[in-house]
């Protein structure tokens, strides 16, 4: 196996930066991030310019459109209104904004969301807690944060734009959010003392993982205390009685997954090889003058195959594809199967409330769909499984698979004690539409205010923060 491994920073660019450093560190406090990522445009241009082009992977697909499942399984939560599969780091402020998930707040101390859903689209996320402390940052609803965090995902996001390293072209990878820096501690990962390959997947991991909002200040938590595999977490979230929502059909206290491609990640063959997430989605290419630089358009790595998998491996593309794509057919039968399990295991679990199931003959099916749901979320919220841990999609959407079964087993016993023998009927799922019909959402009411916020609200924003400066245009 070989590997790429280039250092560009130079004895010379790095005397010089250190003598400036000194020149400017003795008499000022420490300067902020710097969120503005167009500032580093003329120093770092091969940088800069691949960042920029994560614009082109602009594509959006309806998740919910695609499998309208997924509706009556996230009811009551503002996932069922819409979910976009991601695309590019270009896009991330643009998407949070226009997600219906966030609603329509009218100002600053209108919900339904805190300032925490900013947490991984933004440089000026970073700016915001190293200016006021996380405290500070956290306090209050998400629209309070509109007229600051403005920058899509940048520079800042992943280095320490204001050392000298970085100025003098070295990556001085950092993490800029505390709450990443802590849970890389509880998992005996110390960010300052890991490698350099460490590091390059930890800047990831501050973003693509599993977390939920913590205390009356709702801040992020990663549930790692106990470790990062489904099941960790999972007892983690069970010690806590923690519930991100309770499900209006079924009454289960559910958790929902995040991204935890990180943790995945970690479990996979590459994660245990420590092939890292830079090694296949930013690899080292050529400018045109022959100078090695990081390529940073990340996204699928399949599109830069003679820079990435090639580095490592002898096959070619279209039979490394082919691999990924019957294991990602694959998990893609399991997790519908347990799809279907879930949405009977809601509506008999709703039956059975209504023929006066008591909270104690309840619990221990609900138990069941909360781990079931739990693990199916996690699975398929986690992108790219098929490619970076296969096994443990198929292993824990199994389980998944299992706990649901359980589940239903436990609900049809119940309801037959209520003398309740036929099948509890579904709704019409068959589209989108039908499905957020079904769970008495009122799309046109919600796409309307949407509408009315992003013509009325957010103009202001930024219009606020090119006034202070904190946008470039
Ligand atoms: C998502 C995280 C991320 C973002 C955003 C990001 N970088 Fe990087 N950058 C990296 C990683 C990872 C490396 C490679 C680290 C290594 O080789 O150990 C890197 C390397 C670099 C280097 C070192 C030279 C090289 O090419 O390897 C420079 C300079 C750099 N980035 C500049 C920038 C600039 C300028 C921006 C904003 C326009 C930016 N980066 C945005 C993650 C990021
Ligand atoms: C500051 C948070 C943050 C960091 C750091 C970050 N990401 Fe992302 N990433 C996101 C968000 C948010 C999206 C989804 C954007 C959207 O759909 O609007 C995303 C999307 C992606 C995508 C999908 C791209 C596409 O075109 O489909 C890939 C791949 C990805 N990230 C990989 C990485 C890797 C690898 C790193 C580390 C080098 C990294 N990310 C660092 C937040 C982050
Ligand atoms: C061995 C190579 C490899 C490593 C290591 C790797 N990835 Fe990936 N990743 C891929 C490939 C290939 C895909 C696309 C699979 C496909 O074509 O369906 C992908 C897909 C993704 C996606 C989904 C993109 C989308 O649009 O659905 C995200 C997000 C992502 N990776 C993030 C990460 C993060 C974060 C890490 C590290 C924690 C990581 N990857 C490590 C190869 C890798
Ligand atoms: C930095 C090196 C490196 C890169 C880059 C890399 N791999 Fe791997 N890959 C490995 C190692 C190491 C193993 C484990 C080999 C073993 O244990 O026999 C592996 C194993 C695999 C396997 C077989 C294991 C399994 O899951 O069944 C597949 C398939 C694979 N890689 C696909 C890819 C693809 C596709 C890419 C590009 C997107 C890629 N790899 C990029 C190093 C790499």
């Amino acid at each position: 196996m070989k590997r790429i491994n280039i250092s560009v920073g130079h004895g010379i660019a790095r005397a010089f930066a250190f003598l400036l450093m000194s020149a400017v560190c003795t008499h000022l406090p420490p300067a902020l991030a710097e969120a503005k990522s167009d500032v580093f445009a003329s120093r770092h241009p091969d940088q800069f310019h691949s960042w920029q082009a994560t614009g082109e992977q602009s594509a959006r697909e309806d998740a919910l459109a695609e499998d309208p499942r997924l509706v009556i399984l996230w009811a009551g939560y503002p996932f069922a209104r819409d979910y976009n599969k991601p695309r590019g780091h270009a896009y991330a402020l643009t998407d949070v904004r226009e997600t219906l998930r966030t609603g329509a707040p009218k100002n600053a101390e209108d919900g339904p969301l805190p300032m925490a859903c900013w947490s991984c689209k933004s440089p000026d996320v970073a700016r915001l807690i190293q200016q006021g402390g996380e405290e500070s940052y956290f306090h209050g609803k998400w629209a309070r944060g509109g007229p600051e965090i403005v920058n899509t995902i940048g520079c800042a996001d992943c280095h320490n734009t204001t050392s000298a390293e970085f100025a003098a072209g070295e990556p001085a990878l950092s993490l800029s959010r505390p709450y990443a820096a802590r849970a890389m501690e509880a998992i005996g990962k110390p960010f300052a003392s890991a490698s350099r390959f460490d590091q390059q997947s930890m800047v990831c991991g501050q973003c693509h993982v599993e977390y939920y909002f913590e205390g009356d200040n709702k801040v992020v938590k990663f549930p790692w205390n106990d470790g990062t595999t489904a099941q960790d977490m999972e007892k983690y979230y069970d010690a806590l009685a923690f519930a991100d929502w309770t499900h209006p059909l079924s009454k289960t206290p559910l958790l929902k997954a995040q991204h935890p491609e990180y943790e995945t990640w970690r479990v996979g063959i590459h994660g245990k090889n420590n092939v890292t997430c830079v090694d296949c989605h930013m690899p080292k290419v050529q400018n045109a003058a022959g100078k090695f630089y990081t390529d940073h358009k990340v996204g699928n790595p399949f599109d830069n195959f003679a820079h990435t998998c090639v580095n490592c491996h002898t096959q070619d593309k279209t039979s490394l594809q082919k691999i990924v794509q019957s294991r990602k057919q694959a998990i893609h039968e399991l997790k519908i199967k347990v799809e279907d399990q879930l949405i009977h295991a809601h509506f008999e679990a709703q039956a059975a409330w209504q023929a006066g199931a008591t909270e104690a003959e309840m619990a221990p099916a609900l138990l069941d769909i909360r781990h079931a749901q739990w693990r199916w979320d996690l699975a398929i919220a986690s992108h790219g499984i098929h490619m970076h841990a296969p096994e443990e999609g198929l292993r824990m959407l199994g389980s998944a698979l299992d706990k649901s079964a359980d589940a239903r087993t436990k609900l049809i016993r119940l309801l037959a004690t209520r003398g309740i023998s036929h099948e509890i009927p579904l709704p019409d799922l068959s589209t989108k539409a039908n499905a957020q019909q079904a769970i008495g959402l009122d799309m046109q009411r919600i796409n309307a205010e949407k509408q009315e916020f992003l013509q009325s609200v957010v103009p202001h924003w930024d219009a606020q923060a090119r006034k202070n400066g904190l946008l470039s245009q």
